[in-house]
Order: C-alpha cells, then structure tokens, then sequence
C-alpha cells in the first residue's frame, strides 16, 4: 500500500444535463454561492489529506485551470484598494504543496476511460477519484469529513473503499449500484461488496445504495481499466474495472455521513446553492428567513 497523496477528478465531460449553461463555462465552473464546484471538491480532496491533483480534461475546459492560477493584474488591485479579505479569497484557493496536473481526455469513451487517461501520473501508486458534479454536504461544517472516513477504511481494512448512499428504489437506475448481500449500512460503516452493477434496470437491483462518486482504489485498478471492454451505454466503466478487482482483493462499500448534490442537474444544482447557501455566514441567516416566509 502506498501514500494516498493523488487524486484523479474527470472533467472532459461536455455538461450535456446543464445546457445551455455549460455551453462556454464548463459545468465544474457553475458557482453554488460564492465558489465554483470544481473549488468544493479540491477544497474536500485537499482536507482529506490529498496534495497531487489530476484534472482529466478537455482542451476547451482551461478555466478550470485558470481558476487556481495566480491572477496578478486582479491582486494588485485588490492589493492597492486594501481588499484583503476579497485577496485572500482568490490568492490562496490552495495550500502551496497542492498541485494540479492535468491530462487531456481526446474522446467521451467513459468514466473508466477517462480515469486510465491519468494513469502515467499515478504510475504505481494507489489514488482516489472524486466525481466533480457531486457535491458532498456534512452538516457539521466540515465537508471533507467522508472522504477522510474513505482513507482511514482504505489504510485500516486494507481494502478499496467505495462510498455509497441509500437512494429510492426507482432511481437505482441513475447509479452504480453495490451488492453487500444483506449487509446493514449505518453511516461511517464499511463493508465487503460481492459484486456492483452499473445502473440496473429498476426492479433488478441488488440494493438501492448507489455508488455517490468517491473512489479510493489500488494502483493496480489501472492494470484492470486497460482490458475492460465497453459496458453500459457502450462506455468503459470504472464499474466494470472494479468487479474485476473484486475478484482479486476486498472491495468495501462505505456509508455516508453527510449527503450529496448532485450538481450536474438543474434540480441538484439548486438544492446545492440552497443548502451551502443556508451554511454560509453571510447569506445563511437572510436565506434561511426568506425561506421561511415564503407561502409555497
Ligand atoms: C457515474 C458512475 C456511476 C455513479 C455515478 C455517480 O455515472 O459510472 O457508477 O453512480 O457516476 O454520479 P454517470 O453519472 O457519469 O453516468
């Protein structure tokens, strides 16, 4: 097992579910209150302990880059107008040891695909992939809180851990879905996958706990994405690739102790912005009383 220090984020996908918002500004650069997506995940990739991140991108996507980059003609007019809070927000996004690497993703082959394009940068190394439309939310303020249980499983049961939330029986078709047999999930809790399929049809699902998109996997996933042929929808699925593992090494299902927004959809996006907008300090109070006050 080696040092959990990288993290593959796939972002080449074209937004197709947020049109015609994500027709110029990728849909990783939509803002939920005051931060765009892609800075919630790298933030909760960078507080789990995360410093090497892998942007899998597309060569029309350069804001995501842009956006952690520094902006010197922006900070020197924050600088000479005294706006300190306002330059620290944009001159310190992250911690000087992170760093962000990316690889470009020359065709929509699928989430598996998309996932193998990283690997010359995780070379032998066991890393985690994050799911950028999927927002996790812990209601404790801190939320990177999961991702951080994800690692402790990984390095504690020397097992893959994959994070997974219960949803409703009709919408097991959405999602990655695990069979534990009838393991009882309870938040923070792990436990041995026999076997997950990618998005069951409706009635022939083996639970309803859904894959959420927070992976933390061996070095050697990358071995098995090299011979996994097209699945579902015709793409590689990272799905498949892990079965493969399953059969070789424990893979577990982990429980969440928060919850997800699903961002790359309009109604997710919204309930996001409603949700960390309730959270934030300067709009928390105000959102919460309009909410309150309206007559629905
Ligand atoms: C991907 C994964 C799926 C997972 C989902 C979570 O599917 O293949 O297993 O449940 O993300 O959002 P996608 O939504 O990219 O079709």
């Amino acid at each position: 097992m080696t040092i959990l220090r990288k993290i593959v984020i796939p972002v080449a996908g074209l937004g197709t579910r947020v049109l015609p918002a994500s027709k110029v500004i990728p849909k990783e650069m939509l803002t939920v209150v005051d931060k765009p997506v892609i800075q919630y995940v790298i933030e909760e990739a960078v507080n789990a302990g995360f410093s090497e991140i892998i942007l899998v991108t597309h060569e029309r996507k350069k804001a995501l880059e842009y956006h952690f980059e520094p902006h010197p003609e922006l900070e020197s007019v924050l600088e000479i107008k005294g706006k300190t809070a306002l330059l620290n927000s944009v001159r310190n996004i992250l911690p000087a040891d992170v760093r962000i690497f990316t690889v470009l993703q020359q065709e929509p082959l699928g989430l598996g695909h998309a996932v193998l394009c990283a690997a010359p940068l995780i070379e032998d190394d066991d890393f985690a992939v994050i799911l950028p439309d999927v927002l996790v939310f812990n209601p404790e303020g801190d939320h990177s809180v999961d991702l951080k249980a994800c690692v402790d499983a990984f390095r504690q049961n020397h097992a893959a851990q994959i994070m997974v939330e219960a949803v409703p029986d009709d919408q097991v078709c959405n999602y990655g879905i695990v069979d534990c047999g009838d393991a009882e999930f309870r938040p923070g809790e792990s436990h041995d996958i026999i076997a997950m399929v990618e998005k069951p049809a409706v009635g022939s699902a083996p639970s309803n706990q859904s894959i959420i998109g927070r992976y933390i996997l061996p070095a050697r996933t990358m071995e098995l994405l090299k011979e996994t042929q097209p699945g579902a929808g015709g793409e590689i699925q990272l799905t498949d690739a892990i079965n493969a593992l399953i059969a070789e090494m424990p893979v577990q299902a982990i429980s969440m102790q928060g919850m997800t927004l699903d961002c790359g959809s309009k109604l997710g996006y919204l309930l996001a912005n409603i949700k960390f907008g309730m959270a934030h300090p300067e709009t928390g109070d105000a959102l919460k009383a309009w909410l309150k006050a309206q007559d629905f």
